[in-house]
């Protein structure tokens, strides 16, 4: 069923991680592990995971020389991680060189490959500050999300907003992760721009990256289980 969530692990530690996974069950497949966990303990919390037998998205938006991000994208492959990301600001041969790695050394295993676009933190201002011309926000993404394709990744993070303009541009099967999920009843946090789990689906996204909305609340499971309910899932 489409979209699956991914629950993020913004955690120092490991001890809640543990506590998040053991609670959630098997109500949820996907975590993401992000530079807090990753930096403060991020080995052991991918053997953790790996051990419970879930899929990992690791999101650590490797930014570097192609040499420097391919090696790093190939030492994430000892973990076995599912997702990976990198920026695509970091350019077409950057993105074309690890995925080309990638794929040599890891075949039909190779870890999905994504590429992030615009940071939901940033805005229009943003985008003149730095001298990019264009006529809004979701135009420059699509643009960064066509040379992500191009170097043969295979989809983005992007924003719920953005999903339908790059699944119409390049296509259903390209992969578009969406953060900023709040459903209809959780506080929105420090979120600027949130669509609710039944939007996301109806936008069409693949993923759904929810944090807060499920580690935060009385219940984890309870709380995933309402968010696919939301979606629609039957399970
Ligand atoms: O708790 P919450 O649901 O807001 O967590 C969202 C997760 O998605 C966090 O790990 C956050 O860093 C990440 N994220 C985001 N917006 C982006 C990119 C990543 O919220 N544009």
């Amino acid at each position: 069923m489409k979209p699956e969530i991914i629950v993020a692990l913004d955690y120092s530690e490991l001890e809640p991680v543990k506590g998040i996974v053991e609670s959630v069950g098997d109500a949820v497949n996907w975590y993401k592990v992000g530079l807090e966990l990753f930096v403060s303990c991020g080995p052991d919390a991918l053997s953790y995971l790996a051990d419970k037998g879930k899929k990992v998205f690791l999101d650590l938006k490797f930014h570097d020389i192609p040499n420097t991000v391919s090696k790093v994208c190939l030492s994430s492959l000892k973990y076995g991680v599912s997702m990976m990301n990198m920026h695509v600001q970091g350019g077409e041969e950057m993105m074309k060189t690890a995925v080309d790695k990638v794929s040599e050394s890891a075949g039909d295993k190779r870890p999905l490959m994504l590429g992030v676009t615009v940071l939901t933190s940033l805005d229009e201002n943003h985008l003149s500050q730095y001298g990019i011309v264009t006529p809004d926000t979701a135009s420059y993404v699509l643009k960064l999300a066509e040379i992500a394709k191009r170097a043969g990744m295979d989809g983005v993070v992007s924003s719920a907003k953005e999903t339908q303009i790059i699944k119409e541009n390049l296509g259903e099967d390209f992969i578009t992760v969406t953060p900023g999920i709040r459903p209809a009843s959780a506080s929105v946090d420090d979120q600027k721009r949130v669509v609710t789990p039944a939007d996301a689906r109806q936008m069409g996204t693949d993923y759904i990256v929810v944090g807060r909305p499920i580690t935060k609340a009385d219940n984890p499971k309870e709380a995933a289980e309402a968010i696919k309910e939301e979606m629609g899932w039957t399970d």
